[in-house]
């Protein structure tokens, strides 16, 4: 990628790579990460202006431990090593790492012995985050320690004039007192870099790649809706014009208007080529009588699939496929392992570009979901759009329990319509990660005037997450709840009581399926 100057983090597999990345796109220089097996010829063409060696859970003796190429410390780029990072540079570099006989984990003081570049602004003592078991025992040659904690005599080391760094704690996690000051000492004292990255040299360097891979192909893309695909397709459109091809399926699971309201957006008003294929009927047809979730879920993946390709055909010469692929997508930061091929079945079409045999073009592979929200404000889409909810791909349909009908769709779809309405209202929306209605496939007993009434039953959830990975129940003022389960009893025939589900995830899901 063509991003002029850049961070390359090499992940051995901590839980807290991801947030290296974020921290040091937070101060505008582009970071990247690959797994710790990157070859150097590769590391070579990326030009990094400084390399971060990653924590991991592994020991450096461990016999399967993640190794380096030794001739990275050759190559002239400073280096900074976090936790394992340290241990493995101090292991390569001729010094000694040894199990700690007290582990430390959480925050404990670091003491700054011999300040240096790293540590410019940096009080003396200050709070650290740590969570290790080995411990640098014995220094390699050329080093110095700047700085100790209670168990770890050995906490900060240098070769200052190598420009090589390592920490025993977590510089990125935020109980670090100074890991900011750390980190920006890291990225502009000692590798040079100017804060030039934002969301709009994103774009223009993105353009100049995408433009350069395709050269005169065509790209096609479903286009659901969703924020990521949304953006990405906007953002390829932008390289490569009417030689994107977005086809939306309205599989009959959208929420109410959703398809028309996308095609207008889309297409009227930020002018990209869609085809609009309503299959509606298929879909319905396809899922009559089905109420086992996971089958619902393969009858409808292999529909959408079916008619994508049918579409996909007419276009000859379409060599790649758009996917908006965020970074928490790729599974586990797959690191140790390298970072190869493990997407999230859900996001990657169903195996569509296996199938097809289409290259794929992920310009977020490496962000989140924040920062893709942040391009899209920049590439023009409105803001109404870019903080939509997330909505699964196979739509309503795993938010009515039981057989998919056409009437239970129009209830759920009622319903939604008057709960997200609600919730826009009272101001509310931004704070929820997603709120849906779920179609219970039970009925209870009710009364309205003088009439018994025998209906059916809708469950609300609305949850906060950062990633859609954990998350917890939103805590609703009691009166909007009112509100909401008054208007959807009194307008929606067919639903005489309302219940809001207050399970977090783990160990319940977001979904109800
Ligand atoms: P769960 O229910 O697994 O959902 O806690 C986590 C997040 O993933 C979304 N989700 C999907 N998104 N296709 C998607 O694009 C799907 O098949 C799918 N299933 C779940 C869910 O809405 C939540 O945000």
């Amino acid at each position: 990628m063509t991003h002029s100057q850049k961070i390359l983090i090499l992940d051995f597999g901590s839980q807290y790579t991801q947030l290296i990345a974020r921290r040091i796109r937070e101060n505008n220089v582009y970071s990247e990460i690959q797994p710790h097996n990157y070859p150097l010829e590769k590391i070579k063409l990326h030009k990094p202006k400084g390399i971060i060696l990653s924590g991991g859970p592994q020991s450096v003796y461990d016999q399967d431990a993640p190794q380096i190429d030794k001739k990275l410390f050759e190559l002239d780029i400073p280096i900074l090593g976090i936790c394992f990072g340290l241990q493995l540079i101090a292991k390569e570099l001729g010094g000694k790492v040894e199990p700690a006989i007290n582990r430390e984990y959480g925050k404990t003081e670091f003491e700054i012995l011999q300040t240096n570049e790293l540590f410019k602004d940096v009080n003396t003592k200050s709070t650290v985050w740590m969570s290790h078991g080995d411990l640098v025992t014995e220094l390699p040659e050329g080093f110095i320690i700047n700085g100790r904690s209670e168990n770890s005599p050995i906490c900060a080391v240098s070769n200052s004039s190598k420009k090589i760094y390592g920490l025993q704690f977590h510089p990125e996690v935020s109980h670090t007192e100074f890991g900011n000051k750390i980190l920006t000492n890291f990225l502009f004292n000692i590798c040079k870099c100017s804060p030039d990255w934002s969301p709009k040299s994103f774009i223009s360097a993105e353009i100049e790649d995408i433009r350069k891979e395709v050269g005169k192909d065509y790209v096609i893309c479903a286009l659901s809706g969703g924020v990521d695909s949304s953006v990405a397709a906007v953002l390829v459109s932008k390289a490569i014009g009417e030689r994107l091809i977005c086809v939306h399926v309205d599989t009959g699971l959208m929420r109410k208007n959703e398809s028309h309201n996308i095609i207008k957006l889309f297409n009227d008003n930020l002018k990209l080529r869609i085809v609009h294929i309503d299959a509606a009927e298929l879909f319905l047809s396809r899922l009559k009588g089905i109420a086992d979730p996971e089958q619902k879920r393969k009858i409808i993946g292999n529909a959408f699939i079916e008619v994508f390709e049918k579409e996909a055909k007419k276009y000859p010469d379409v060599k790649f496929l758009v996917q908006g692929t965020l970074y928490p997508d790729v599974i586990e930061s797959v690191s140790v392992k390298g970072k190869s091929a493990t997407i999230k079945t859900h996001h990657n079409v169903g195996g569509l570009p296996e199938k097809m045999n289409l290259k794929l073009i992920e310009p977020f592979r490496e962000l989140f979901k924040d920062e893709v929200r942040k391009i899209g404000r920049e590439l023009g889409l409105p803001e109404d759009f870019i903080n939509r909810h997330p909505f699964p791909g196979p739509g309503l349909a795993v938010r009515i329990l039981g057989e998919v009908t056409k009437e239970k769709l129009e209830i759920l779809r009622q319903v939604d319509e008057i709960y997200i309405n609600e919730i826009k209202s009272a101001n509310i929306y931004n704070q929820i990660w997603q709120a849906f209605s779920v179609l219970l496939p039970v009925r209870t007993v009710g009364v309205m005037g003088d009439f018994r009434t025998y209906e059916n039953v809708i469950a609300l959830r609305a949850v906060t997450s950062t990633d859609g990975m954990t998350a917890d129940w939103y805590r609703f003022d009691y009166a909007i709840l009112e509100n909401i389960s008054n208007k959807i009893i009194r307008n929606v025939k067919g639903v005489n009581r309302v219940v809001y589900d207050i399970s977090s995830k783990p160990p319940s899901t977001i979904e109800w399926e």
